[in-house]
Order: structure tokens, then C-alpha cells, then sequence
């Protein structure tokens, strides 16, 4: 496939638009690369052809796919560590304390295949073995992505031993996974159930969210402009308890958003309180 300069343009302003992502003038390979099927299956001559499908009112699967496509669903287990090591050592022992009588509200605002709001079940399971009576109202992780493709997978609850590789723990591994018959393996049903995956875009409303006692929302703010950061921190704190916590990605910050979030150092780590 050939871009012209406009088509690619044109196609990146559609898709900040539509999810936020900026495509830097580099990124062209990328186009090319992760839409080719897309244009071929639906017999587009080019991209600008597709853009112009894409700004037409319905065509919701066309726009479905072409989002699937072009966001970027890197994760790991228990990516970077420390974040996990604040939640069950700061965050959980607090919260236990103040929270007696109310239900755990935990967000995983773009939870890509599911690595990391199972991952925080994970620690949750721990943190209760280790105090028995704690959170006795239950729990619940709010999962949620804009990619329908990566939810689906996240849903599945199936990996195999390649994604199992990144960041799990051998010992981890075998206290929360069954093997299966084909090589992948499923997790246990007490760390899945207490996930529920639901599509959301962080460009649009966060309605059925809140009240939240921590939100993590990492590595997908550095895709975005600093407005489109401002305006989700700005909602992600309407979801958050006062005092409630935001953990960010390691290369990402509150964009100078000081007089709603304090920042708070772990060391290693940081995590912002909500004002
Ligand atoms: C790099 S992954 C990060 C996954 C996980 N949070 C982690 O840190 O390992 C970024 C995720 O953000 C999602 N995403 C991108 N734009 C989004 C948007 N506007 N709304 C919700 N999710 C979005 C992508 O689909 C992708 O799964």
C-alpha cells in the first residue's frame, strides 16, 4: 500500500478524534502495516478511500476493526513491580483500615489483554490470605480498553506460556493456573471472577465507574496530547474517592495537575492522591 502525505493526514487526525492516539510522521509504516488487511477486505482503493468511510455516520464494525488495528496492547504481568509491591504493601493495609463496612472499588483503565487488573486480583488474594477479615464487603476491578479484541482475549482468561513468561512467577503460576490440554494455561476462577471487563473509551464519559478507591491507568496517557491527558486525569479524578489513588505508567505524570492530584513518593514508585 502507498500513503500519500494527505491520506496519512487525514487518517491521523481521525484517529485522534476517535481515541486520542497521535501518530507521529514516522509512524506511517505503521499505517501501512496494521491496516493492509482492513483496505484489502473491504476493497478500499486507498486510505483515503477508508478515511472517508471511516467519517461516515454508522459503519460501526469498519470503525471497530480499524481501532483493534491500530492500538498498541503491550502489557506484562505485574509490569514494572513496584506498582504491585505499593498496592499490597501502602495502598491495601490502608484501605483495609479505613474501609471497614465498604466495598473495594478498583479501576484498570486500559487493561489491554488482562495482565494487569488480574494481576491486581492476584495481590488482592494474597493481601486477604495474609489478613484474614479484611475487605469483608468484597471487591471488584473494573477492567476496561477500547480495543473490543484485546477484551475478548482478556475475557478468555487463557494465555499461553509466552505471555506467561512475562512477569509471572513460577511460583505464581502454579498457585493460580490450571495447564491445558493445547499448552496455554487458565487462570482460577476466584482471581477471574473478581474482574469485570467492559468497553471504554478514556476519550468519552465514565458513566458506572466511580466511586473508585485506586485507579490504575498506565501506559496509555504517553499516546496521547497533553489536553487529551489533562481532560481524562481531570475525569479520572471525578471517579476517585477523595483520597482515593492513581497509579500512572513509569514514563507518565498528572501533566501539572497539582492543585487535583498530590503527588506521592514511594520510593521506588510514585502514586498520586486525589485531592
Ligand atoms: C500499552 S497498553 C497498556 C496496558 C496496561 N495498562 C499496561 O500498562 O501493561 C495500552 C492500552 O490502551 C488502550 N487504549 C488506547 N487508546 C485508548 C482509549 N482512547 N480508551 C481506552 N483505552 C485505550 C489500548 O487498546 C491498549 O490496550
Amino acid at each position: 500500500m502507498r500513503i500519500s502525505e494527505q491520506e496519512f493526514e487525514l487518517f491521523c487526525q481521525y484517529l485522534e478524534k476517535a481515541c486520542g492516539i497521535l501518530l507521529a510522521k514516522h509512524k506511517q509504516y505503521l499505517v501501512e502495516s496494521r491496516l493492509g488487511k482492513i483496505l484489502q477486505e473491504g476493497q478500499f482503493n486507498n486510505l483515503g478511500d477508508l478515511v472517508r468511510a471511516l467519517n461516515m455516520p454508522g459503519n460501526s464494525s469498519l470503525k471497530e476493526s480499524v481501532i483493534n488495528a491500530m492500538t498498541t496492547n503491550e502489557t506484562l504481568w505485574f509490569r514494572d513491580s513496584h506498582p504491585y509491591d505499593i498496592l499490597k504493601n501502602k495502598l491495601l493495609p490502608e484501605l483495609a483500615e479505613q474501609g471497614r463496612g465498604q466495598r473495594l472499588k478498583i479501576w484498570s483503565a486500559a487493561c489491554s489483554t488482562g495482565q494487569e487488573p488480574y494481576s491486581i486480583s492476584m495481590v488482592l488474594d494474597e493481601f486477604k490470605g495474609e489478613n484474614p477479615g479484611a475487605f469483608r464487603m468484597g471487591e471488584e476491578i473494573t477492567a476496561t480498553d477500547i480495543s473490543t479484541r484485546v477484551l475478548d482475549e482478556a475475557r478468555q482468561a487463557e494465555y499461553e506460556m509466552l505471555a506467561l513468561g512475562r512477569g509471572l512467577s513460577k511460583d505464581r503460576l502454579q498457585k493460580f493456573f490450571q495447564p491445558g490440554v493445547d499448552g496455554s494455561w487458565t487462570l482460577n476462577t476466584n482471581i477471574k471472577s473478581r474482574v469485570r471487563f467492559r468497553e471504554l473509551n478514556l476519550l468519552g464519559n465514565y458513566i458506572g465507574i466511580g466511586p473508585c478507591d485506586i485507579v490504575f491507568c498506565r501506559n496509555v496517557l504517553i499516546y496521547f496530547s497533553t489536553e487529551r491527558k489533562r481532560e481524562i486525569l481531570r475525569k479520572i479524578h471525578q471517579t476517585l474517592k477523595p483520597g482515593g489513588y492513581l497509579l500512572l505508567g513509569a514514563s507518565e505524570s498528572i501533566a501539572e495537575l497539582n492543585d487535583i492530584y498530590e503527588m506521592i513518593h514511594c520510593r521506588p514508585g510514585i502514586i498520586y492522591k486525589a485531592k
